[in-house]
């Protein structure tokens, strides 16, 4: 889908590059060229996700420990990787998530979801969009929220309204730091089974049995599919696309706020009958 070797001279930061959604985008951009910083909260997480790209697809991948709670460890961060050299690319994807039925949901637990996904992620740009002004150098900056952006969430009320922080945060930088040659752009993800969300997400037996069914494309999102995306909205050729939030879920949010979708089970004779029965009214 790409050519080889389109993201060589590029220095990303991918957060919570160690697993999951992260560590897929991260070994897309590295397969393609792109020299990778993976940061998290665990040390092993990360060297083991750094060994197992860089065996998987070559080139350098350089884990950093760092909890993007604290912004004062995210700015000593960032300072740090500068001294390699400075970034060219950011992808927000930390992220943190478990169903709570609101009413039963502790201060410290909206705040456990909140510090992660809005601050957290507040942090991370703003310590590298700042040295990107102050150098005058431009930059790309991808956030990965989710399709409750746009519909809202029950059960996961701190991160729909977190997540909605980042979109909105994509949208009014694309417009404030355009002007410096950054740019944002957001993808919200649909399912792309993951150990840590299908563990908080959905704790049940058959967790997504019902997600598969009532999707449009009867099935569940592929990592590659997602990554390829990411590897889109970051790649130089599409420089001027910018504070736009691509959904990518087979369009299942769509199906799900849509009139007319139970008419998916109907077949052949179903279609005959509907369209006899409403030429007969219509005639009538
Ligand atoms: C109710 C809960 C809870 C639960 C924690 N809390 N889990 N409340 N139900 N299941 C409350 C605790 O009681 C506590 O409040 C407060 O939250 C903090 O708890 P800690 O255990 O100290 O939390 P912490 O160590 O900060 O970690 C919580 C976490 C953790 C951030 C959610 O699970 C984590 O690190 N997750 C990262 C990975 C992850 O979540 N991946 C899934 C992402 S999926 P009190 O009042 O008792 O002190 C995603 C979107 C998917 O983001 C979209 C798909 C479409």
């Amino acid at each position: 889908m790409f050519a080889p070797g389109i993201f060589k001279g590029h220095r990303i930061l991918v957060t919570g590059g160690g697993s999951g959604l992260g560590k897929e985008i991260g070994g897309r951009l590295l397969e393609l060229g792109a020299t990778l910083y993976i940061c998290g909260r665990r040390e092993s997480v990360l060297r083991d996700a750094a060994d197992e790209l860089q065996q998987r697809y070559g080139g350098q991948v350089i884990p950093v420990a760092v909890d993007i709670r604290d912004a004062r460890a995210v700015d000593a961060m960032v300072a740090r990787i500068w001294e390699d050299g400075p970034l060219t690319g950011l992808v927000n994807n930390a992220a943190g998530n478990f169903v709570s039925r609101t009413e039963d949901l502790s201060a410290n637990g909206f705040d456990a979801i909140a510090n992660i996904v809005l601050h957290g992620t507040f942090y991370v740009t703003q310590s590298v969009g700042k040295r990107w002004i102050e150098q005058k150098r431009k930059g790309s900056v991808l956030s990965i929220v989710t399709t409750w952006v746009r519909t809202g969430s029950p059960f996961v009320v701190p991160s729909a309204m977190s997540k909605a922080g980042v979109d909105a945060m994509t949208k009014s930088l694309a417009t404030e730091w355009g002007r410096h040659g950054i740019r944002f752009n957001a993808i919200a993800p649909g399912i792309f089974p993951t150990e840590g969300a299908t563990a908080r997400l959905r704790p049940g037996s058959d967790p997504h049995a019902r997600e598969i069914a009532d999707n449009p494309s009867g099935r569940l999102g592929q990592m590659h599919e997602l990554a390829n995306l990411a590897a889109f909205l970051m790649a130089d050729g599409c420089e001027w696309l910018s504070g736009e939030t691509i959904a990518i879920d087979g369009a299942y949010h769509l199906a799900q706020g849509a009139y007319f979708t139970h008419y998916m089970e109907w077949g052949d004779e179903q279609w005959r009958e509907s369209r006899e029965r409403i030429k007969a009214q219509t005639e009538a």
